[in-house]
């Protein structure tokens, strides 16, 4: 028996039940993995609150974890017993051991501890497609980033300013506006006193921004929109105030032929050939000190609830994770 926080029924931080659980051998294509640090995230308190339906009851929450092969399934060829690895993957990371399906693993490279993967492997790999794929951020793109002291807002504000584009960042508060300053934002605005669309017209003197990835959904929409430059991409990558309302379409010629999307990394990355060449990017920026991953926040596993009070209160900044 291995420690584990499941739900047993969907609602707030306190379903999150710490207890032993039974982690069967390796099924086929399956490895067995002794969590070294598991990722807290969004989308975990999604599953958790029922917006995201679980595939079963109950069911381990988390979504990503990092660290060491203790025991591969039939099929498995390409990873052995002892290798460091982490996944983003199927629900069952906040345990200290868990089956995960062999091609959802990456192998670390050395200079990657497992604190640093279990930060990173979601948001970075998140980012990696927002900026070069959802849209090809370059130099000279405008960038807006909302909450950008949070876990992938710190990681896109960095990668974005490596790339050469102008970062702009939405954050909660002035502590967090020195910190997303501090991880290559140029301009910050307090979208809790100011007008974050005025704010934008300011810095860019009109000419607005090129991009927006806007993870916030409900409070920011439609002002989001309206700091798109004519043809701009409102990039829609999550709902941590709630879902955007259906809108009529029309909308987006309105604010100037505007390009909409609500991309995710289930879809970006369900090629194993994806996945392993946006890994090996995210361990390049990070390996080359180009992006750091900030990790701010460290639980063991039992106070997984308080993890997700933190994450919903807005109280963590970069990124969470837990410690079996
Ligand atoms: N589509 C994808 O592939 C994908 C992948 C990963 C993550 N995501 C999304 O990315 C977003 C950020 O995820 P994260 O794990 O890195 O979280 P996070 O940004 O560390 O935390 C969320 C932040 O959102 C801001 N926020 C604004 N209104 C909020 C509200 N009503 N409730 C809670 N927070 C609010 C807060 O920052 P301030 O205090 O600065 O406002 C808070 O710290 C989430 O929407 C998540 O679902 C999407």
């Amino acid at each position: 028996m291995v420690a584990a926080v499941r739900v047993h029924k969907t609602g707030g931080p306190e379903v999150l039940t710490f207890e032993d659980v039974a982690i069967p051998a390796p099924g086929q294509g399956q490895i067995k993995i002794k969590t070294h640090a598991a990722g807290i995230n969004f989308i975990d308190c999604y599953f958790r609150n029922g917006s995201y339906p679980a595939p079963h009851m109950p069911f381990i929450a988390g979504n990503e974890s990092a660290g060491e092969v203790i025991a591969v399934g039939p099929g498995v060829t390409d990873l052995k017993v002892g290798d460091r690895v982490a996944y983003v993957g199927p629900l069952g990371g906040y345990a200290a051991e868990r089956l995960v399906p062999a091609d959802r693993a990456v192998k670390l490279p050395d200079n990657i501890s497992y604190e640093q993967a279990a930060g990173m492997m979601l948001k970075g790999t998140t980012v990696q497609y927002l900026v070069n794929r959802t849209f090809k951020v370059g130099k000279g793109t405008i960038v807006l980033m909302h909450a950008a002291a949070g876990g992938v807002g710190l990681i896109l504000c960095q990668w974005a300013n490596h790339l050469g584009a102008t970062v702009i960042g939405t954050v909660g508060s002035k502590e967090k506006a020195a910190l997303a300053k501090a991880n290559g934002c140029h301009h910050t605005i307090l979208y809790r006193d100011e007008d974050f669309v005025a704010k934008v017209k300011e810095i860019t003197s009109g000419k607005l921004c090129d991009v927006v990835y806007d993870g916030i959904g409900k409070d920011t929409f439609p002002a989001s929109l309206d700091c798109l430059r004519p043809l701009g991409y409102f990039v829609s990558f999550g709902s941590a105030s709630g879902q955007i309302a259906a809108f009529n379409i029309n909308l987006l010629q309105a604010k100037g032929s505007l390009f909409a999307t609500r991309p995710t990394l289930n879809h970006y990355a369900a090629k194993r050939d994806d996945l392993m060449a946006m890994s090996a990017d995210l361990f390049k920026v990070v390996g080359s000190g180009a992006v750091k991953i900030p990790v701010n926040q460290k639980y063991p596993l039992k106070d997984a609830a308080k993890s997700h009070k933190d994450l919903e209160g807005r109280g963590t900044t970069g990124s969470s994770i837990l410690v079996p």
